[in-house]
This record gives structure tokens, sequence and C-alpha cells, in this order.
């Protein structure tokens, strides 16, 4: 038994660190049993670019987990800074967050949402466990970008990521 137990971090503390980190805004897509799945996730990332990973986690009380998670393939669709609409669709629990955007299936099948400013489609290669998330590291199958400005989302705020300020020379 240890004498000193690690002191918890302070949860508005840890908050506050995490509303300083500035993201763009993703949607995750599958195709399940024939239905088009999605939920926002922020927590994306590149791992490498060769070999071309990439990681999403996704909480598994999410109603689009279970999908996911029996899914080979899936698509990251970063958000358009004109696409705020389709971002509150895809954060809500809503039955048919797909009948009311405009979205095609991709190459390899997963739900590519128009209008977004970039997509992935990916085959998921690991699903890395904590006790609330999943870490979904996929291989990039297809990479597609437009020059439309992303969304950019900042300590619960949503952003033009088209009007950013330069700093430096
Ligand atoms: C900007 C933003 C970022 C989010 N990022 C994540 C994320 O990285 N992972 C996650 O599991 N949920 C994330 N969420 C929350 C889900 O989108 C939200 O819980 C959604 O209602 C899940 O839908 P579902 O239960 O229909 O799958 C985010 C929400 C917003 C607005």
């Amino acid at each position: 038994m240890h004498a000193t137990a690690t002191p918890a971090v302070d949860l508005n503390a840890l908050k506050g660190v995490h509303r300083t980190f500035v993201t763009g805004v993703t949607v995750v897509t599958t195709q399940h049993e024939g239905t088009p799945r999605g939920l926002a996730v922020n927590a994306f990332s590149s791992i490498s670019l060769d070999p071309p990973l990439v990681l999403v986690c996704v909480q598994k009380t999410s109603s689009t987990y279970e999908s996911l998670f029996g899914s080979r393939h899936l698509a990251i669709n970063i958000l358009a800074a004109d696409q705020l609409d389709v971002a509150q669709t895809f954060a809500s629990k809503s039955q048919d967050k797909f009948a009311t955007i405009r979205w095609h299936s991709g190459e390899h099948g997963s739900p590519v949402i128009d209008g977004a400013s970039a997509h992935l489609e990916a085959e998921i290669c690991e699903r890395l466990q904590t006790s609330t998330h999943t870490v979904f590291i996929a291989r990039v199958l297809d990479a597609q970008h437009s020059d439309r400005a992303p969304l950019v989302y900042s300590a619960g705020g949503f952003y033009d990521g088209g009007r950013l300020l330069p700093v430096g020379s």
C-alpha cells in the first residue's frame, strides 16, 4: 500500500489547458451495414506521412461508436468555415444526421461531405482502448483538399480559418 496517493490533477486547470489548444473540426464518418454514420471530432492528428497514418479519438458512449468500431474504413471530413451548421448537426444526437446535408460515397465507401475543406479516406488498422475512448489509427487510402478555408475551433467557439492574422515577418 502506498503512503501517498498521486494527487488528481485539478479538472478546471486541465480544461483551461485544453481550451488554449486551437483545432480544426472534422466529421468522422463510416458506412456500416448500409447506413451512413458520423460525429464531430476535433481529436484528430496526423501520425506520419510515410507510412500515411492518422488517428482519431472517439468516446465509447457515442452512438456512432459501435458502427465505427465494426467498420474497416472511415472518412475524416475537415469542415470548411461556412459549415458551422454541419458541425452542429454532427455534434448532436440527431437520428439521421445525413438527411440535412449534401454528401456522397467516397472511393472506398465512406461518406464524404460535400463542400468540406478537405477529406481523407482511410483503413482502420488499430483500435487502442482507454477506459472512456478508443483511439482509431488508420492508414490513409485517399486524400483530397480544396482551397476552401477551414472551420476553426477554439475555447468552445467557432472561427473562420480564412481570416487568421499572420504573426512574425
Ligand atoms: C468541436 C467539437 C469537437 C468534438 N470532438 C470530439 C472528439 O474528438 N471525440 C468525440 O468522441 N466526441 C467529440 N465531440 C462530441 C461529439 O461530436 C458529440 O458527443 C456527438 O453528439 C456524438 O454523436 P453520436 O452520439 O450521434 O455519435 C466533439 C464535439 C464538438 C462540438
